[in-house]
């Protein structure tokens, strides 16, 4: 199996959204907000290709605070078919290679508190929890999560 990354362009706009489409029911974002981010300087929209079929996608933001630049998760998408693979590991170690190119230090995301695999993935990967969101999601808590990616 080979799986290649290469950035999104606004040309995979269908598949991206059929994917989020599967991947969130209550949460999934609108095709016009993927296009948007799919535009927007500060962001970044990986795709992972699995024998050139578009097998998933990652969205990541950068964004300032008073002392560092932070780089934001905001979503992580495998189709069905193709999870349990390393492709959702793959996209996420190419976003962080990329804040980490732009001068992010810390990765942060929310995640439902429900979501075991996304949990197991993001552990493995050296994030820890650091905060309960209550009410984040429309029916479930949210849990923050960090990564140091570079030492200050
Ligand atoms: C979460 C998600 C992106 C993982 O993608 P994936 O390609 O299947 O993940 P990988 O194959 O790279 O797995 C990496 C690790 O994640 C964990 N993991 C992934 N799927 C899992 C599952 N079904 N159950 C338990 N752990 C799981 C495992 O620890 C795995 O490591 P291992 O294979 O060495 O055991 C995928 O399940 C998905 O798209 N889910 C729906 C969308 C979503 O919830 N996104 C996250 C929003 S915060």
């Amino acid at each position: 199996m080979r799986v290649s990354i290469r950035k999104a362009s606004v040309t995979d706009i269908e598949a991206l959204y059929e994917i989020e489409r599967e991947c969130f029911t209550f949460e999934a974002l609108t095709k016009e907000q993927l296009i948007s981010l799919l535009h927007d300087a500060d962001s970044f929209t990986l795709l992972a290709q699995v024998n050139d079929e578009i097998a998933g996608f990652i969205i990541g933001k950068t964004y300032k605070t008073k002392d560092q630049l932070v780089g934001h998760v905001i979503t992580i998408d495998v189709a069905s078919k193709h999870r349990r693979k390393g492709v959702g590991r793959k996209l996420l170690k190419a976003l962080e290679e990329i804040f980490m190119e732009n001068g992010v230090e810390v990765c942060c995301l929310e995640v439902r508190e429900d979501n075991i695999s996304a949990l197991n993935l993001y552990r493995k990967e050296g994030y820890e929890a650091v905060g309960k969101l209550e009410g984040y999601y429309e029916r479930a808590h949210g849990i923050l999560l960090k990564k140091q990616l570079k030492t200050p």
